[in-house]
This record gives structure tokens, C-alpha cells and sequence, in this order.
């Protein structure tokens, strides 16, 4: 299953959306934006056709799907300008691609955590895909208890006038990862980060995670068993 959740923008809806910001680009630079935008989710469409091309192919040859579902999303563009303002960049197109990373972003779920590395390796083996960046949460988790592998690649995309490379991130991770962080996300973040729920949740969620890893792997065992 894909959810969609594309973000189309246009130059009055954004001047409307951006009212918040201390810092606003100028209206050159919002159209520059627009165009960007429209070029990060070409590059996001082209790997997540990869993505579900894999997966079909898996289905048609292994009797076996690594992949429970997709969601893709751009991100907001006033929650790119936050980000780049919070980081002290400029509001220029340019130093945007230069620094941020996860303008289009696609989330993988996998049953399994074999199929979160298989899927990155199919995915990184292809020739038009080159990675970028890489960090895993699995072997090394965050302090929180988080888990997941974050990769960033870039894809060609092809516009009139010739291909242009575009950075798409993709976070990939098992139902059992998914259903956590969503958990956790919801404490840190639509709590306000309340501190007193944090102390009181943060603990216990952070030995879930040591748990579901370990049920994961057992239950990773058992499937191999079957098959
Ligand atoms: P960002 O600027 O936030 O993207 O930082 P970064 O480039 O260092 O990325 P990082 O690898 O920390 O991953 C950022 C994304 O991963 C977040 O937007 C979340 O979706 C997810 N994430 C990272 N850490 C946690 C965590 O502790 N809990 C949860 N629930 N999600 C996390
Ligand atoms: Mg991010």
C-alpha cells in the first residue's frame, strides 16, 4: 500500500503559509523554491517506482513481499525554511541542497530486519543510484531507544533540458520499529515535550526497544525456519 502525501505548492498559498517566519526569502527565490520542489518530488516518485518494482518482482519470483508498506511525503516548506533558518543557513535555494537533506523523503516498512538491508542494497546496487549518506540506528540506536537505517541517495531526474541529480531520504525500518517511533514521537513531540511524561514514558519505552529487537530477531528466526 503507497500513501501518497504530496505537498503542491504555489507562490500565494506559500506567501500565505510562510507569515511565521522571522526570516522570508524573496519572491525570486520562492519561485526558484517552487521549481525545486517539483524537481525533489520527480526524484522521489523515480525511487519509490524502484521500490515497488523490487517488491513486485520479490512477489512474482520469491512468492514474498520485504516490503509492508510505503508512505512518502515532502517536506513542508515552512518546515524547510524553519530548518534552515534554525541551522543558521541562508534562505537561498543553493545552500538549501547543499545542506538539507530530506526535502523528499520516503519511509520503507519491512516485516523483517534482514529485508531493511536487502532493500538497501537492491535499492544502492543500482546503477543510476548512488548513496550519499548512511546512518544506522539499528546497530548503533539512538539514546532514545530509536531504530531505524536512514539512507540518503541521489537518482537522476529527467527534465527537458537533461538529467539533474536529486538527494531523496529514505528511512527504512520493520512494523515493529514503525509502531515504536510512532509511539515515541508522539511523547516527544504532541506532548510538547511535557517532561514529566517524558520521565515517566521515556525509561520505559527506551526497554521496549531492547525487548522488540530482541522478538524481532526471534521471530526473523522462526520465518527462516518456514521458508
Ligand atoms: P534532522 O535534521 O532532524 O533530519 O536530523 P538528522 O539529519 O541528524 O537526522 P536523523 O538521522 O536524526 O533523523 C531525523 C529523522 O529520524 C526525524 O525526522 C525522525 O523521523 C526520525 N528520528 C530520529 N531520531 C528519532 C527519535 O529519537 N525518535 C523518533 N520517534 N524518531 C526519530
Ligand atoms: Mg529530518
Amino acid at each position: 500500500m503507497i500513501l501518497e502525501r504530496p505537498n503542491v505548492v504555489n507562490l500565494k498559498e506559500l506567501q500565505a503559509e510562510l507569515g511565521g517566519l522571522d526570516k522570508r526569502p524573496d519572491i525570486k527565490e520562492l519561485e526558484k523554491l517552487i521549481k525545486m520542489y517539483q524537481l525533489y518530488e520527480a526524484g522521489q516518485k523515480e525511487i519509490s517506482t524502484k521500490l515497488e518494482n523490487l517488491d513486485s518482482e520479490f512477489q512474482v519470483n520469491y512468492d514474498y513481499n520485504p516490503i509492508h508498506h510505503m508512505e512518502s511525503r515532502m517536506k513542508r516548506m515552512q518546515s524547510l525554511l524553519r530548518k534552515a533558518e534554525g541551522k543558521g543557513d541562508e534562505l537561498t535555494v543553493e545552500s538549501i541542497q547543499r545542506n538539507i537533506f530530506d526535502i523528499a523523503g520516503i519511509r520503507v516498512v519491512t516485516n523483517y530486519i534482514d529485508d531493511i538491508y536487502k532493500i538497501e542494497k537492491m535499492l544502492t546496487n543500482q546503477t543510476d543510484v548512488t548513496l550519499l549518506r548512511r546512518k544506522d540506528y539499528i546497530k548503533h540506536p539512538k539514546e532514545s531507544g530509536y531504530r531505524s537505517l536512514h539512507i540518503v541517495v541521489k537518482v537522476p531526474v529527467f527534465q527537458s533540458k537533461g538529467p539533474i541529480d536529486v538527494p531523496v531520504e529514505i528511512q527504512i525500518r520493520t512494523v515493529g520499529m514503525d509502531m515504536w517511533a510512532s509511539l515515541e514521537h508522539k511523547l516527544r513531540y504532541k506532548t510538547n515535550s511535557d517532561s514529566n511524561l517524558v520521565d515517566k514514558y521515556g525509561d520505559q519505552l527506551k526497554g521496549y526497544s531492547d525487548e522488540l529487537e530482541q522478538i524481532e530477531r526471534g521471530m526473523q528466526d522462526i520465518h527462516k525456519n518456514l521458508v
